[in-house]
């Protein structure tokens, strides 16, 4: 049973699929610490009403990003973690975290990568006009939005649909998404080859 580390910055919808996901027994995997830059995150609500470890990890205590991303390292290695995924986590992560990690920590973007990528992805695409756009799930590397892509679902765009109800369709896709890909994870189904990442049969 594979230990997994989830950090978000926020709302924490996705950090609920996985968690529901993992209550139907659709991930071989648990949650075992939840860790959040905010101190009003939701997601934190969310793991301690589950009773899972949660923490507030305050970047304003440390001088340097480097110092604060050596203390999540500290912790999450601490938790026995075997996967890092970020939901919603709003810092940009310095190459010694992600180095801690290699192709253990998972993000899921808004965005059919490699278009749109950054943190307003569903902004740009609207913006765009595309006609469709989706979310894509990746290993995350020491660039922006750049790491092997793991699984990506389209979601059409409606004509004259809002932004809003744009964003909707996108977020249920990642909740759709993000459970499938953690649990190919956690099933040791996942392989990657450069940019290529296989799903084992
Ligand atoms: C998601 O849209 C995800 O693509 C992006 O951050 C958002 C987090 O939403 N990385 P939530 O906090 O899980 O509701």
């Amino acid at each position: 049973m594979k230990h997994i580390t989830v950090l978000a910055s926020g709302w924490g919808s996705n950090l609920e699929a996985i968690l529901e996901a993992e209550e139907r027994g659709d991930i071989a995997g648990k949650v075992v610490l939840v860790i959040s830059d905010r101190s009003d995150a939701q997601a934190l609500k969310r793991a301690e009403k589950r009773k899972i470890k949660n923490l507030f990890l305050d970047p304003k205590k440390y001088a340097r990003r480097e110092d604060y991303d050596r203390a999540l390292v500290d912790l999450i290695k601490a938790a026995g973690t075997d996967l890092v995924v970020l939901a919603g986590f709003m810092r940009l992560l310095s190459p010694l975290f992600v180095c801690a990690f290699p192709m253990k920590i998972m993000n899921i973007h808004p965005s059919l990568l490699p278009a749109f990528p950054g943190n307003n992805g569903v902004e740009q695409a609207f913006a765009y006009g595309v006609k469709v756009t989706g979310c894509t799930v990746h290993f995350v590397d020491e660039a922006l939005d750049n790491g092997p892509v793991i699984l990506q679902e389209a979601v059409p765009v409606i004509q004259r649909e809002t932004i809003k109800t744009m964003h909707q369709r996108i977020h249920a896709a990642e909740h759709r998404l993000y459970p499938i890909a953690i649990d190919l994870f956690c099933r040791e189904k996942l392989k990657v080859e450069g940019r290529r990442c296989y799903v084992i049969e």
